[in-house]
């Protein structure tokens, strides 16, 4: 967990027009600026940035939100590492709530990470330069059928044969930050410590993260000799499970053609990126996880994972299909598409063509064909037992299956197959919601905001400061709203740092127990007029005074009833009435003068 006050720090900080504006040409535009909306197709700009609100919003897709937002977005990061990312382009270290590591520690965590990214792109730009210089190393990608184009769109290179070439290229050959991100590797020999270059003769593949960053590489061997494929070890910055080989290259591709393809190798993603499906990653020679499969659902709705057609092959499919049910939820497709044996995507394009590939990706097999089809193999259907089987079988993978219409699909098809009712199948599974849509937990009780109640909190956000300048009779008022939404406003108010905006509560709040309904109020302070601090506070003070009113006459009301028979009704009464005067007076200074 990240704090929520390092949150709103980093907000406070950050520059949301920097930040788009390194993915997207912003013009300014009066206050804002605008550009070409990078999550849509569109001609003319209809996304705009605002500098003082720190909100970006397009009204062509509706996309919207704060920098933190936008990362997430754009670059397929979760929400940690969105916060990530922006505080190390701040020089900022993130806090954790239970942390292991000092401040002092973090830093030095962040700082040593930095520096392995440096080394790493050190290595990139020199074996770069090196492939232009080895005909032999060219010859071998143009034999595969790799223009300059592509090989550069890949930042493919060429580390040549020898055991120290790196000694030439960094200044110290001997620094522990050389091993820690896998270019060198160390050995004892009989005493001696010998340090040699991980990567001779070889084609290398950098391994680039979500945000762009160089993390590792794969190294193909020149026509044959083992490994065939050499990779960069796990690293504090490199973790196989995490990352997907292309994805940063196949985003833009992946937006405009509505989904990605998930295939086995490395040359498989360039090859297809050369003969026109540029919207290719591949998983870095070990199984697809969960989390590559939602860095993958970030960034699109439709998933075809195209698998070599050997027993290898449908075996990584098995793992794949188990790693997507999670996110299989109803706007998603994923699908699997087995190539004839012996054929990858980059042989089977090659011969046949890649109208065949494309045919072969509309007909891929829907997961929950996938899933019935495996769980049915080898099971005799007819007999009882081979039904209870498939239905024992079934339950871990209903179980990881979100609730939803494609659950319950799959459930009405194993009831058929299983000779019973899609209720007993569910209850069989133990699923927690039988087969219908898992409802809301029910609230506690809630009152609805009436008008006064949104002006006061829009208001509060719009400017979260005002709060601490309000009197204590004011805020007494506030605090003891009975509201929900009211308390959890405040409360970020009040934890805010000095400097808070409407950006940096906004992400406390849309994360928080009320998100549905600042989101909503959020919308609604961005299309209203900005209003500047003394007029806003004069705003929110008019509008207490109106909300005090308001209970009291409720008050009165209920007092009304008995006052007759009631001293110390009648006493409050009074004291409510006094009370009224006063605020209305306080209410319209302009008026009363
Ligand atoms: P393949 O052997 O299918 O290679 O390995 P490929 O992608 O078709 O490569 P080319 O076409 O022969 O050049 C698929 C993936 O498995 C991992 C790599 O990630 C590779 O891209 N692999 C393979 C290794 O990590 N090491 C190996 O020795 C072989
Ligand atoms: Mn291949």
């Amino acid at each position: 967990m990240i704090p929520q006050s390092f949150i709103q720090d980093l907000l406070n900080r950050v520059d949301l027009v920097e930040v788009v504006g390194r993915y997207v040409k912003l013009r300014r535009s009066g206050a804002n600026f605008s550009g070409l909306c990078p999550f849509h197709n569109e001609k003319s700009p209809s996304f705009t940035v605002s500098p003082t609100k720190q909100f970006y919003h397009c009204f062509g897709c509706q996309a919207h939100g704060t920098a933190i937002g936008f990362l997430m977005e754009y670059s397929g990061l979760s929400f940690p590492e969105a916060v990530r990312e922006l505080a190390q382009s701040l020089g900022m270290a993130v806090p954790e709530q239970d942390d292991r590591l000092t401040p002092e520690e973090r830093v030095a965590e962040v700082a040593h990470s930095m520096t392995l990214g440096e080394n790493l792109v050190t290595a990139m730009d020199y074996y770069r330069a090196q492939l232009k210089g080895s005909s032999r190393a060219i010859a071998y990608l143009k034999g595969r059928g790799l223009t300059g184009e592509v090989a550069a769109r890949f930042g493919l290179g060429y580390a040549p044969p020898g055991w120290q070439n790196l000694a030439a290229v960094f200044r110290d050959y001997g620094q522990a930050s050389l091993s820690d991100c896998g270019l060198v590797i160390d050995r004892q020999d009989e005493g001696n410590h010998k340090r040699y270059d991980r990567f001779r003769d070889r084609i290398m593949f950098p391994i680039r993260n979500a945000r762009g960053q160089v993390v590792g590489f794969g190294g193909r061997i020149i026509d044959s000799g083992e490994p065939k494929y050499l990779n960069s070890p796990e690293t504090p910055v490199f973790q196989k499970g995490n990352e997907l080989y292309g994805l940063f290259e196949a985003r833009a591709s992946i937006r405009e053609v509505g989904y990605a393809i998930v295939v086995e190798g490395y040359m498989d993603v360039v090859a297809l990126a050369q003969l026109g499906f540029a919207n290719a990653v591949a998983t870095l020679g070990t199984a697809c996880t969960t989390q590559h499969v939602q860095k993958l659902v970030r960034q699109t709705d439709r998933i075809v994972f195209s698998f070599d057609g050997d027993a290898a092959g449908r075996k990584a499919a098995w793992r794949a299909l188990e790693a997507s049910l999670p996110y299989a939820a109803d706007n998603k497709a994923f699908s699997f598409l087995f190539l004839p044996p012996e054929h990858d995507p980059d042989s089977f394009i090659r011969e046949s063509g890649d109208a065949a590939f494309l045919a072969e990706i509309q007909a891929a097999l829907p997961l929950s064909e996938f899933l019935v089809r495996e769980l049915c193999t080898g099971k005799d259907l007819a007999l009882a037992e081979g039904r209870a089987k498939l239905l024992f079988e079934a339950k871990p993978h209903l179980q990881a299956l979100p609730a939803g219409a494609l659950r319950l699909q799959i459930l009405r098809e194993l009831a058929r197959l299983a000779q019973t009712s899609a209720d007993e199948v569910s209850a069989f599974a133990e699923l927690p919601s039988g087969v219908t849509q898992r409802r809301a937990p029910p609230r506690a009780k809630r009152t609805a905001p009436s008008p006064i109640d949104t002006q006061i909190m829009r208001l509060l956000l719009a400017h979260p400061h005002l709060f601490a300048e309000l009197d204590p009779a004011a805020r007494a008022i506030l605090t003891s709203h009975p509201l929900s939404a009211m308390a959890v406003l405040l409360g970020a108010c009040a934890e805010s740092a000095p400097g808070a905006t409407l950006a940096s509560l906004s992400e406390t709040l849309l994360r928080g127990p009320e998100g549905e309904f600042f989101a909503e109020l959020v919308k609604q302070v961005l299309d209203g007029a900005e209003a500047d601090r003394e007029t806003a506070l004069g705003d929110l003070r008019a509008a207490i005074a109106k909300l005090r009113n308001r209970q009291i006459r409720s008050e009165l009301d209920g007092l009304a009833q008995r006052a007759t028979a009631d001293p110390v009704a009648k006493a409050r009464i009074r004291e409510l009435m006094d009370e009224q005067r006063r605020l209305n007076h306080e209410a319209r200074p302009n008026l009363s003068d």
